[in-house]
């Protein structure tokens, strides 16, 4: 988490920098900061957002050719202005993190004995005094920050400014993004590219392990051995419309939105090729074709996705799947079938929980491995040997919306992939499957459409604490991430249970305060469903149902219904997400919470 800027230019950095810091808030913002160098070093650092920390430098008449800033995720110390970056060193040198140093106390320690006086209660702190120490040896800041850098164990994405070279700054990365964005006699380094798009589009994805050295007019990159190294530029086509708010009031609700557009954005390469090996990338074909058994690895709404996938890969492409939290996966004695194929599932690519499940997984002989991404150029299909882009679009809401739904067409692509290799899909429920989601961006739009009825049933979750989504068979996952959006973004504590499980325990919560929100379109499970709504009925538990016209239910006492579109099959997750999503955002709206970063999160985890 945490978002860092650093820039070099013949004008005032200020205003970049905050404009970036603006843009990477989603990766934290607790507090945040800027350190800029003038004829002096001056920094200037608050809690809370970074438009707090905006008022305070534009009060002090912050100004410079050269800077740094930060917007934090707390992890080692509170949330105080001591503890937010930039960290000095001697008065001198400002550094910015992010990302976790393991081996921070024993250079804490070190440092100390050498006389370094520690502020704030942070691992990063210490990065910024082992620099000052080789700087004030070595008399280098690239010297300095490559010799502090091997010194370091963990996750780290750093910029430095010192005094000394008021023409340069440096930013090295090891498991933690930064790019270089690359102008006309200036030069940026950002965690992603939204933070550099106003200024260039040309960009350099630093790899594992890279130090940048960072002129007006060059950028030198060296790689984890010290030898220097060209990197290729890309050119971004991330627009800078699709960063900002247009007519909405929340990043959450333009998400939501947009799924009709995502949606058939991700579709086109399927309806263009049909299930075809190459949708996943050069040399599919040979990973696919053998393939045993699935295992999906994923974090929160992500994992879900997975979940829904598992109905599809077992029932079309007949083949055993499994579905993991990466967190869990990573330290388990798993037992490998390097037949096999690992498929995880990252909208921002850098999970760190997700990354590392999938680093072991490799350490286990799997080299099957495929990454479901929205985030071009991220970490996790880097090191996967194939790769899914979803075409989201930049998602900048803390809540992932049009990243799930669009996950779930590329799990989907996936199934009917593996089912044609295994000779299980014929031309004609190919056919079927294309003609299915050519028709889903119309059927979310019929979903969206639904606001004013969810804003309705909004008002009555307003003042409830608790509630509790059902769900079976492939709306079960539904029903797991209709609680996670409820519980993110609203506070309401929310739980989902296969609709079965009910009588097993939670049925012991159903009172008439309890809200039970239940996902029963018209499938083969419905009239299990239909049993257990009557069991909440039973104890007084007030229904909320999502029902397409086939379900046949009405509103009556206790029992509030609203008819979901008719898009039966097994494309209908993807349909039933759109609801719970609008009940969660409309829900949050209604109690006054941030709803695109909401309290204690972030948007990317790149922390264990
Ligand atoms: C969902 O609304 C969440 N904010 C969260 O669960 C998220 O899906 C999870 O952290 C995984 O993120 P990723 O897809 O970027 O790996």
């Amino acid at each position: 988490m945490c978002g860092i800027v650093g820039a070099i230019a013949q004008r005032d950095v200020v205003p970049f920098l905050v404009n970036g810091l603006k843009r990477l808030e989603y990766r934290g913002y607790d507090s945040a900061g800027l350190a800029v160098l003038s004829d002096e070093l001056r920094r200037v650092r608050r809690t809370g957002r970074v438009a707090e920390m905006e008022g305070a430098a534009l009060a002090e008449g912050l100004h410079g050719f050269l800077g740094i800033g930060h917007t934090r995720w707390a992890t080692h110390g509170g949330v105080t202005e001591g503890n937010a970056h930039p960290h000095i060193s001697d008065g001198e040198l400002a550094l910015v993190h992010n990302g976790i140093i393991e081996n921070h106390e024993e250079q804490r320690d070190r440092l100390r004995a050498l006389g370094y006086a520690f502020e704030s209660q942070t691992d990063s702190e210490v990065i910024a005094h082992l620099i000052q120490h080789y700087l004030k040896t070595e008399g280098d800041l690239l010297h300095a920050t490559q010799k502090a850098v091997r010194e370091l164990t963990g996750a780290y994405a750093i910029a430095v400014v010192s005094q000394r070279e008021p023409g340069r700054f440096v930013a090295a990365r090891m498991g933690c993004p930064l790019l270089v964005g690359l102008g006309e006699g200036e030069n940026f380094v950002a965690s992603d590219v939204s933070a550099v798009v106003a200024v260039t589009r040309k960009v350099i994805f630093l790899e594992e392990g890279d130090v940048a050295d960072v002129h007006l007019d060059r950028v030198d990159i060296y790689d984890a051995s010290g030898a220097r190294v060209d990197r290729r530029a890309h050119m971004s086509d991330v627009s800078l419309a699709s960063l900002e708010l247009g007519p909405f009031n929340h990043f959450m609700q333009k998400e939501i939105h947009e799924q009709p557009r995502a949606i058939a954005d991700t579709i086109e390469p399927v309806i263009a090729e049909g299930f075809a090996p190459r949708l996943f990338g050069a040399g599919a074909e040979e990973l696919l074709r053998d393939v045993e058994g699935v295992q999906i690895l994923a974090c929160g709404t992500s994992y879900y996705a997975g979940l829904v996938a598992r109905y599809w890969i077992e029932e079309i492409a007949g083949l055993p799947c499994s579905v993991e939290i990466a967190s869990e996966y990573r330290y388990r004695a798993a037992h490998a079938n390097p037949n096999n194929l690992i498929v995880t599932i990252s909208q921002s690519g850098e999970t760190l929980d997700t990354m590392e499940a999938l680093k072991y997984a490799k350490s286990l002989g799997h080299g099957k491995t495929l990454s479901i991404c929205n985030v071009p150029e991220s970490a996790i299909p880097r090191a996967s040997a194939m790769v899914f882009y979803t075409r989201a679009g930049a998602e900048i809401g803390v809540a992932s919306t049009k990243a799930f739904t669009t996950q779930l067409i590329a799990l989907f692509a996936l199934t009917g992939t593996l089912a044609k290799l295994r000779g299980r899909l014929d031309a004609a429920r190919e056919h079927e499957f294309l003609e299915d989601l050519r028709h889903l961006p119309g059927s979310v739009q019929h979903a969206l459409n639904l606001e004013p009825q969810i804003t309705a049933w909004a008002e009555m979750f307003n003042h409830k604490h608790h509630a509790l989504f059902l769900g079976r068979g492939l709306h079960y996952p539904i029903a797991l991430e209709g609680a996670l959006k409820l519980k993110e973004i609203s506070y309401i504590h929310a739980e989902a249970y296969p609709a079965g499980e009910l009588k097993h325990g939670p049925l012991a919560l159903v009172d008439a305060d309890m809200p039970v929100v239940v996902i029963a379109p018209n499938d083969a499970l419905l009239e299990k469903v239909k049993s257990n709504m009557q069991e909440v009925r039973a104890r007084g538990g007030e229904l909320f149902v999502f029902a397409d016209a086939d379900s046949h239910f009405r509103d009556s006492e206790g029992v509030h219904v609203i008819r979901t579109p008719r898009h039966v099959g097994l494309l209908s997750p993807v349909v039933h997400a759109i609801p719970v999503q609008l009940l969660a955002y409309r829900t949050a709206l209604k109690r006054g919470t941030d709803v695109d970063k909401p309290r204690n999160l972030a948007k990317s985890v790149t922390v264990e």
